[in-house]
C-alpha cells in the first residue's frame, strides 16, 4: 500500500522515475510547457482572479473554463503555469482516449534488474510530480476515463488506477484544471459535474481588447492596420447586432492573418513580362514586406473565415 503524501524521484542517469513496491513508474517526459507571457493575455485580469483564488490554498478546486472554441482558454491556463513556473501536461478529451492514457503503459521487461517498469500518463506524472493537468474538452472523454477522473478531483487527490490496491496520491502542488465549450457542460453526469468547481465562463473579449490584439499581431504597419480595424467592424457590424457574439480572438487573427497573407502575394507577383524568382507567396522577400491589407482581401478573408461577408 503506498500512502505516502508525494514520492522520492529517482533517476537512472537518463530518466526520472519512482519505485512503489517491486514497480518503477517512470514519468512521462511530454510537458506542454508553453513561453506565454501577459502580453499574449490580454483583457482577461477577472480571470486571473478568479481561477487563482479557485486554485490556491491547501483545498484547491478544480475549475472548469467554459468558453467558445478559440476564445483563449489554453492560452490563458499556459499563461498561468508559465507565470508560476510550474509544468502544464495538456490532455485533450476525445470519446477514443484509452484508460491507460490516464493511468500507466507497460514497458517491456528488462531482466537486469527485478522492477517491473510502467510509464506514468500525463496525468500520473502531473500528480507525483505537483505539476499542473489540464484537461481541455473534457466532455468528450468517455464514461471510464472520467470514472478515473473522480478520486483525483474530490478530496481524495489520488488516482486509483492501479492493480494491487495500490494508488498514487496528489502532491500539494499538483492542480487540475478542465475546461469545455459553451453548452457542453451541461452534458457532464452530475458526479464529475460536481467535482469540477467552480465553472468560469470565458466570455468573447471586448471590441477594444480584439482591437489591441490585431495591433499586437501584425504591428508593423499601424496607420494600415488601423484602417482595416476600421473596415472590419463596420462589415462585422452590417452583419451582427451589438448584443451578439462577438467573433473570437482565433477568428480575428486568422482574418486579419489571412488577409496580409493574399495582400503580400499580390505584391509578390511578378510583374508582366518578368519571370518569377521565385514560388509566388514563398519567397523570401514576402517574409520582409511589411505586412498592409488590402481591404477587398480583407473582406475576402472575412468570407472564408466568418462566412457571409460576400465580395460584392
Ligand atoms: N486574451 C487574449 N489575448 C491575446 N490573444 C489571445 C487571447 N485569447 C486568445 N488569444 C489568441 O487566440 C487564439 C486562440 O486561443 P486558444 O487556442 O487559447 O483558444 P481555446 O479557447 O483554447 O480554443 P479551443 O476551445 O479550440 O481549444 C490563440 O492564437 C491566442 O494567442
Ligand atoms: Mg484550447
Amino acid at each position: 500500500m503506498e500512502n505516502k503524501a508525494f514520492y522520492n524521484i529517482e533517476s537512472d542517469g537518463q530518466e526520472q522515475y519512482i519505485v512503489v513496491g517491486n514497480r518503477r513508474f517512470f514519468l512521462n517526459t511530454d510537458v506542454d510547457n508553453f513561453p506565454v507571457s501577459e502580453l499574449d493575455v490580454l483583457g482577461r485580469d477577472d480571470k486571473v482572479r478568479e481561477v487563482l483564488s479557485a486554485i490556491s490554498g491547501t483545498y484547491p478546486f478544480n475549475p472548469l473554463i467554459v468558453g467558445h472554441p478559440g476564445v483563449g482558454k489554453t492560452t490563458f491556463v499556459s499563461y498561468l503555469a508559465h507565470s508560476l513556473g510550474k509544468n502544464l501536461f495538456v490532455i485533450t478529451g476525445q470519446k477514443n482516449k484509452e484508460e491507460s492514457e490516464f493511468g500507466y503503459f507497460i514497458l517491456p521487461p528488462d531482466p537486469s534488474h527485478p522492477y517491473f517498469d510502467f510509464r506514468l500518463s500525463k496525468l500520473g506524472t502531473a500528480l507525483i510530480t505537483g505539476s499542473w493537468i489540464y484537461v481541455d474538452d473534457l466532455p468528450k472523454l468517455s464514461g471510464s476515463c472520467l470514472d478515473i477522473l473522480i478520486p483525483v478531483t474530490d478530496h481524495r487527490r489520488k488516482l486509483e488506477l492501479l492493480d494491487n490496491g495500490l494508488s498514487l496520491r496528489a502532491h500539494p502542488d499538483f492542480r487540475f484544471i478542465a475546461s469545455c465549450n459553451t453548452g457542453e457542460e451541461k452534458l457532464l453526469q452530475p458526479h464529475i459535474k460536481s467535482r469540477l468547481k467552480p465553472v468560469i465562463h470565458f466570455k468573447n473579449l471586448d471590441i477594444s481588447v480584439l482591437d489591441e490584439i490585431i495591433r499586437k499581431e501584425f504591428r508593423n504597419s499601424q496607420a494600415k492596420t488601423e484602417r482595416a480595424i476600421a473596415c472590419f467592424w463596420g462589415w462585422w457590424f452590417e452583419k451582427h447586432t451589438h448584443d451578439e457574439d462577438l467573433p473570437t480572438p482565433r477568428e480575428v487573427i486568422q482574418v486579419f492573418n489571412y488577409a496580409f497573407n493574399l495582400t503580400a502575394h499580390d505584391q509578390d507577383q511578378p510583374k508582366n513580362g518578368q519571370n518569377g524568382k521565385h514560388l509566388h507567396g514563398f519567397s523570401q522577400e514576402s517574409v520582409h514586406i511589411p505586412p498592409i491589407v488590402d481591404n477587398e482581401n480583407l473582406k475576402h478573408s472575412m468570407n472564408l473565415f466568418l462566412n457571409g461577408y460576400d465580395q460584392n
